[in-house]
Parts: C-alpha cells; structure tokens; sequence
C-alpha cells in the first residue's frame, strides 16, 4: 500500500482508558527516559481530558490481527485558561480553559515518515474547529499551542501553525534543545 493509501485508510478516534498502555508504548519509544512522561500522567490526561486525546489507528493486516485496531499514533493535550503556554498551563487542566495545549505528538517508529503526524494534526485542528464553531459550545477554544524543537517547526507549519518564536519557557522534555519555539493557531493576537 502507497503512503497516501495508507493514511487514508486510518481510522482516527479518542483513546479509551484500554489503550493508555499502548499509548504510553508510544511515548516511551518515542522519547528517551529522561524526557518522557510516566504512565500516570497518560491516566490522569486521559481521564480529565479524552476528548482531546486522539488516536490514529491501523488496521494493517501485517501489524494486528485481522478485526482489532492497533494505536500507531497519538496527539495528547490538556486545557490552560491563560492564553500564555506556561510551565504551570503544562501539568494541571482547566476545563473551562480555551488554549488547547499539546503536550505529545507521537508516531510508532514502524509507521514514520508517511505524513501520519501531519495527517493526526490536520485532523485535530478539524475537530477541534469543529467544536468550536458549534453554537453551542460558545467559543470553546481559542488556540492551540505546543512547544517543539526547531528542526520540527516545518512539521507544524504544514498543519496550519504559525512559528511565535523562542519559548520563555524551559519545560523538562525540551530542557536539552538549544531553541524551543512556540507555535499557535487559530487566534495568535494575544499569544506572545
Ligand atoms: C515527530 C513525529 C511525530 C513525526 O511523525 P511522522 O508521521 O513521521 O511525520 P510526517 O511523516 O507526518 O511528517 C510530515 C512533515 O513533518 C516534517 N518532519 C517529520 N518528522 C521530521 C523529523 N524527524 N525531522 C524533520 N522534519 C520532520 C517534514 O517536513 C515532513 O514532511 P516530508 O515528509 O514531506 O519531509 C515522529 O517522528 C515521532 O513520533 N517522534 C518522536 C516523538 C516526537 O519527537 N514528537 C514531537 C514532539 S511532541
């Protein structure tokens, strides 16, 4: 199966309570030790944020078994009230927050380099459009925002972010890069 192929044919869902393991796999084999979150932090994000935990999922026949999806990528976040992407709007959720931030993008090693992060961030951005423009939800977010290393600010650009420059913050996953850019969308006026 081509590339294109193969990413059409993913189906994208929020990750249940059942998958957090799998997920956590994800991150562990996505980030070294030092920098990856712990398995009660994906609980926790997972319970007070599901909606905002989304899953990309396979159903390759050489990968799982003919009827089961298996989880080969995420995009994990949490809500902050402050439009700032703080240390602080990193490790709580406010539900009533309106900046979304994303804390991980993470792609199955096996399934790189296929455009499978850009297609999860071009469909969450959907998502997440989508609910913000239903009458009832009353504006429900107003920006997304991630910090990320240099080298992946292209990544985000192809999803639609916009570059806002050198992070003030050193948030511990990034404490090694020498540069760490924010980039957000949707509404950036009051971001910086
Ligand atoms: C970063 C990551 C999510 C990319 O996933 P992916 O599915 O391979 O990415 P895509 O195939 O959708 O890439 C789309 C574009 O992003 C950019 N990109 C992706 N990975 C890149 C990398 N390692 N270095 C530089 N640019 C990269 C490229 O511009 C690419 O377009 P191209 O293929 O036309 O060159 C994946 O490598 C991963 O899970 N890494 C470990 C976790 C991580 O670092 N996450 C990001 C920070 S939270």
């Amino acid at each position: 199966m081509d590339h294109n192929s193969f990413v059409n044919s993913l189906t994208f869902k929020n990750v249940n309570e059942s998958d957090v393991e799998r997920a956590f796999q994800l991150e562990l084999e996505g980030f070294p030790p030092e920098e990856a979150f712990t398995i009660e932090r994906y609980r926790y994000i997972q319970s007070v944020a599901p909606d905002l935990f989304l899953g990309a999922y396979s159903s390759d026949s050489s990968s799982t078994s003919f009827s089961k999806l298996l989880l080969i990528g995420t995009i994990m976040s949490t809500l902050a009230d402050a439009p700032k992407f703080t240390k602080e709007s990193m490790s709580s959720h406010n539900p009533f927050g309106k900046t979304v931030c994303i804390h991980t993008v993470c792609v199955d090693k096996q399934y790189r380099g296929r455009g499978i992060a850009l297609c999860m961030l071009k469909e969450y951005i959907k998502r997440l459009k989508n609910e913000t423009q239903n009458k009832d939800a009353d504006g429900k977010y107003e920006r997304v925002a991630l910090i990320c290393h240099e080298y992946l600010i292209p990544l985000y650009q192809k999803a639609g972010f916009t570059s806002m420059g050198e992070s003030e913050i050193i948030y511990g996953r990034l404490f090694i890069c020498f540069f760490i850019f924010i980039v957000a969308m949707l509404n950036c006026n009051s971001y910086l």
